[in-house]
């Protein structure tokens, strides 16, 4: 099947990348909104308009479905998208439910962008599924700068990680929801801002299955998941879209085999 995964940038590229672990025989389309990332600060019509240019674009490349894979444009446009477009069209949403139900009575953090938490999509799913009161959420806006530019490590980014779970009292938490999907590049960072053992939570290995079920293809089991034998066979089966432009300088593949490589690092850490 042909399917196409869209988000504001490279974060999508974390759930695209969990598709090729459980279905690495599908064909992909990558579209990545670069001319008006970030989204998570901006106004809610605005990134409408975006998602619609972006999925329309998926769509007439013939797709069998398209993956919102951006927690974001999911907020504000999916309900809206799925009344326009008769296609199967699967999105993200921060992994609660499972944390929730993970975390037994301890507290639970979710990072997302601004727009995310603000809009009712998140609160609704709060409401639902919060019964004893153990969420809180807090904005990174600036993950996601870090991450278009490829700042993984490094003193800006730890201040500003510092500074960040500064406004909380990190000591509560037991779990961490990572509610945008650029935040799983720093998978490796979170844990010492922790003085307990955080639980990461992602909502990537959930979507990806949905997917499957959805479209009914079969998955690759988790004991039999893929081993790439060369990192390079990671772009694959795949065509990559800047805006609507296809991919095709050298410097830009290779940027994105190397988000890869980093992906696959980051995939190990729970
Ligand atoms: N990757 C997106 C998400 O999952 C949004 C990042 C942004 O453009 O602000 O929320």
């Amino acid at each position: 099947m042909k399917i196409g995964f869209y988000d504001s940038g490279i974060g999508g590229l974390s759930v695209l990348h969990e598709a090729y672990h459980q279905l690495p025989e599908e064909e992909y389309l990558f579209y990545a909104d670069t001319d008006h990332v970030p989204y998570g600060t901006k106004e809610k019509e605005e990134i409408l308009g975006f998602a619609r240019e972006s999925v329309n674009f998926l769509v007439e490349q013939g797709v069998d479905a398209v993956v919102i894979a951006c927690n974001t444009a999911t907020s504000v446009a999916v309900e809206i998208l799925r009344q326009e477009y008769s296609l199967p069209i699967v999105s993200m949403e921060p992994a609660v439910k499972p944390a929730v139900e993970h975390a037994d009575h301890g507290r639970i953090l979710v990072i997302a962008t601004p727009v995310t938490l603000r809009e009712a999509k998140l609160k609704n799913l709060i409401d639902r599924v919060d019964e004893r009161h153990q969420v809180d959420l807090l904005p990174m806006p600036e993950l996601v700068r870090f991450a278009e530019t490829e700042k993984f490590s490094g003193d800006e980014v730890l201040h500003y990680l510092e500074d960040r779970f500064k406004q909380v009292d990190t000591s509560k938490y037991s779990t961490l929801v990572l509610g945008c999907t650029h935040f799983n590049y720093f998978k490796d960072l979170y844990r010492q801002f922790f003085p307990g053992n955080i639980q990461l939570m992602d909502g990537n290995y959930g979507t990806v299955r949905h997917l499957a079920h959805r479209l009914g293809i079969e998955r690759r089991k988790d004991s039999e998941r893929i081993i790439f034998t060369t990192r390079s066979e990671m772009l694959r089966n795949t065509v990559y879209f800047a805006s609507g432009r296809k991919v095709e300088d050298p410097g830009m593949l290779e940027h994105f085999r190397r988000l890869h490589n980093r992906l696959e690092d980051m995939r190990e850490i729970q």
